[in-house]
Formats: structure tokens, C-alpha cells, sequence
């Protein structure tokens, strides 16, 4: 369970990326976010692994008040809360095996761990067959299946995706989505910032807009635009 209490967000520069966001989202939920560019998607991700801090509200995630964490705890968070970026961040010396079970070992995990969830991590991905190939000789979709896998290895119950479809044709975009949607019905909770419209209304999920760093709707089985049926 992720809540936000009247949250804001002020920059150093003094830009408002988010106004009053209070949301609360279930465990299991999968959950868009859309708004054109700026208006606080990322910034509204970044807060739930406390990669910032906001500067009113109050943020908890699983009961826990991110507030009130300390430096100590943040490993923690992190390994509940697993990220997906639209420029995946692999790492470009290392295979497709060698992100997954680096991801593994940096919270500490043995070999025998690594060794039982780096090929099965792979394999709900679909890119087991790809696992000794280094990013660079992947497409983009490969990347992007790469770069979940990265983040699922450590079981997170929370996934925060930030474009994930954001370079990637439509067909393997779906193909993506798919993926996260089967990732969401084995229990991880989904929130997927995206301008991709079709998915969207594709998949009616809850669809949450920021507009200014405000929330402007909030619908289940919703869509991109409001009114359209
Ligand atoms: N680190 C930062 N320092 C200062 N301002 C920032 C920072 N990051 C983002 N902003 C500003 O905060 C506002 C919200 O940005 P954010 O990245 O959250 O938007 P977004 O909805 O994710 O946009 P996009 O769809 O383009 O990714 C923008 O005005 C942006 O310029
Ligand atoms: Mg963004």
C-alpha cells in the first residue's frame, strides 16, 4: 500500500512539480499515470523510492513513513521498490545475465540464489536465450525486457515503470505491457507513468493525470482522455 497525504514538491530552483497529491494505491493495483511532458510524472515516481524528498505531505509505503527513514533504511525501500526507466540503464560491459545477477548480489544474495533467480528472472521475461548477449547487441524491446528483469530479480512488491514503451514500436510497446500486466497478476503493484496513448485505452487500468503537478482525475478502468465512452 503506497499513500501520499497532500504532498508537494518544490525543487531547489523553485520549480512546483507537484501540488497537493494525496493518492493511495492498494496493494496488487496497477496503476497509470499521464499528463503531458512536466507536469510531475517522474517526480511523483522519484518520491516513492526517495530518490526526492518532497517538501510537504507526507509519503508512506507499507505503512512505513518515508519521512521518517534514515539513510540506513534506504537499501530497504529500494528492494521493494524496483524501477524501470525508458532509457533502461543497463550496464553496457556487462551480458543480459551479468545486469540481472549484478542487480542480485549488490543486496548481498549468494551464488546459489543467483544462480536459481537470474535464469528464472529471465525466463518469465522472455529473453533466457539472450542471457551471454551484452545490451548493445539487444533491441530495444530486449533492453527493456532486460532492464525488468534487473528490477524483478529482488521480488519487488512495488514496480515503478517511467515510460517503459517510450522508444519502442507499437507492437513490441504491447508486448511490454503485456508483460508488466502478467507481472501485476502475480501481485506486484504497477505504477506505469506513460504518453502512450493506445496502451492506455487498451488496457483500462486506473488512469491518474497530473496537470502542473496536480492530480486532475482519478479513474478506474479508465483512459488516456476523459469522455471518450
Ligand atoms: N531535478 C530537478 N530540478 C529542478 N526541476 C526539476 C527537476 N526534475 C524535474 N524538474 C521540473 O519539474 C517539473 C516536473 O518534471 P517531471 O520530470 O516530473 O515531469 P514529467 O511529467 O515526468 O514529464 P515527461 O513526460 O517529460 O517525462 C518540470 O517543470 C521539470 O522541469
Ligand atoms: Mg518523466
Amino acid at each position: 500500500m503506497i499513500v501520499f497525504r497532500d504532498v508537494s514538491l518544490v525543487y531547489p530552483n523553485g520549480v512546483h512539480a507537484l501540488s497537493d497529491v494525496s493518492l493511495s494505491i492498494t496493494r496488487g493495483d496497477f496503476m497509470f499515470l499521464v499528463g503531458s511532458t512536466g507536469q510531475g510524472k517522474t517526480s511523483l515516481l522519484k518520491c516513492i523510492n526517495r530518490e526526492v524528498r518532497p517538501t510537504e505531505g507526507e509519503i508512506t509505503v507499507e505503512g512505513q513513513s518515508l519521512a521518517e527513514l534514515r539513510a540506513g533504511d534506504i537499501p530497504f525501500l529500494r528492494r521493494k521498490v524496483g524501477v524501470v526507466f525508458q532509457d533502461f540503464k543497463l550496464l553496457h560491459q556487462k551480458t543480459v545475465w551479468e545486469n540481472v545477477a549484478y542487480a542480485l548480489q549488490v543486496t548481498g544474495a549468494g551464488s546459489r540464489d543467483v544462480l536459481r533467480r537470474v535464469p528464472r528472472t529471465l525466463e518469465l521475461v522472455g529473453i533466457a536465450h539472450k542471457s551471454k548477449m551484452f545490451p548493445q547487441e539487444l533491441s530495444g524491446g530486449e533492453q527493456q525486457r532486460a532492464a525488468i528483469a534487473r528490477a524483478l530479480v529482488n521480488h519487488p512488491l512495488i514496480l515503478l515503470c517511467d515510460e517503459p514503451t517510450g522508444n519502442l514500436d507499437p507492437e513490441t510497446s504491447s508486448e511490454i505491457m503485456a508483460l508488466l500486466a502478467r507481472i501485476n497478476a502475480k501481485g506486484t503493484t504497477m505504477l506505469v507513468a506513460t504518453h502512450n496513448q493506445a496502451v492506455v485505452d487498451r488496457m483500462r487500468k486506473r488512469v491518474v493525470r497530473l496537470v502542473n503537478g496536480r492530480i486532475t482525475r482519478d479513474e478506474e478502468r479508465g483512459r488516456y482522455h476523459v469522455g471518450l465512452g
